[in-house]
């Protein structure tokens, strides 16, 4: 998997990118990231790549032409670049960001991210290079380098060889559409609180009824929306 981010700060994409278990995957080359800073491809003699809106209003707005000098770099770079790349742009007014569409992307060999600032990006070149619009939550950041992160991480999990065998994504929560249950490790007591006396008997069968009785029960009280949909996807509903 490789991830390709333009973006006017690089230097959040690269920390957060090269450190835990993201950060091995890149060491270990399972994934690599390549930003590309969209400053370097500004169209006038002060470096800027934003303007004042047609028709008024507050803020700035990025421009085209950077915008789209940036893009062509990266599909550029790419090892087969007739092979049309997706174009992930980071906005609230995208789809919102599920383990179903992490577990989808993280089929692709190549991604790029585009992360908006300011007010925004000229619809024009949007229209010309963006495949997915895609949000991670009904709330409005002040750029798109949190979201690109955010998505990258759910994705490159799923991707084989990022997690560790202890690490594994099966279990964890929505992979089959269940919170996950609680899990207890040492001093068998704690606060008075005693670890589950099942998780001690070593029966493991047992053991499984008993997490995924708790998974149940956890996602139908905390989120009861995901509870419906299990339940419908189930027969159940
Ligand atoms: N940019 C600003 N807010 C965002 C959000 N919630 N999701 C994705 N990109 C964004």
């Amino acid at each position: 998997m490789h991830f390709q981010v333009i973006t006017l700060f690089p230097e959040m994409i690269d920390s957060a990118m090269n450190t835990s278990i993201i950060g091995r995957a890149v060491k270990n080359g399972v994934i690599s990231v390549e930003t590309v800073n969209l400053k370097n491809f500004s169209c006038n003699s002060y470096g800027s790549v934003d303007d004042y809106t047609y028709g008024g209003g507050a803020g700035m707005l990025m421009q085209c032409e950077p915008v789209y000098n940036a893009y062509l770099s990266t599909v550029e770079r790419l090892e087969n670049p007739a092979r049309k790349p997706r174009v992930i742009f980071t906005t609230p007014q995208g789809r919102v960001l599920d383990e179903k569409i992490a577990a989808e992307l993280a089929e692709n060999e190549d991604l790029i991210f585009l992360c908006g600032h300011y007010e925004g990006i000229d619809e024009r070149v949007l229209e010309e290079i963006v495949t997915d619009n895609l949000s991670i939550g009904d709330y409005v950041l002040t750029g798109g380098e949190l979201p690109s992160l955010v998505m990258m991480d759910a994705i490159s999990r799923l991707v084989p060889g990022v997690l560790n065998n202890k690490e594994s994504a099966e279990t964890e929560s929505f992979n089959n559409g269940l919170l996950e249950y609680p899990q207890y490790t040492r001093p068998k007591e704690w606060h008075g609180k005693e670890v589950p006396d099942i998780l001690l008997s070593g029966d493991h069968r047992k053991i499984e009824l008993y997490r995924t009785r708790e998974a149940i029960k956890r996602t139908a009280e905390r989120r009861p929306d995901l509870y419906e949909a299990w339940l419908k996807n189930r027969g159940i509903w």
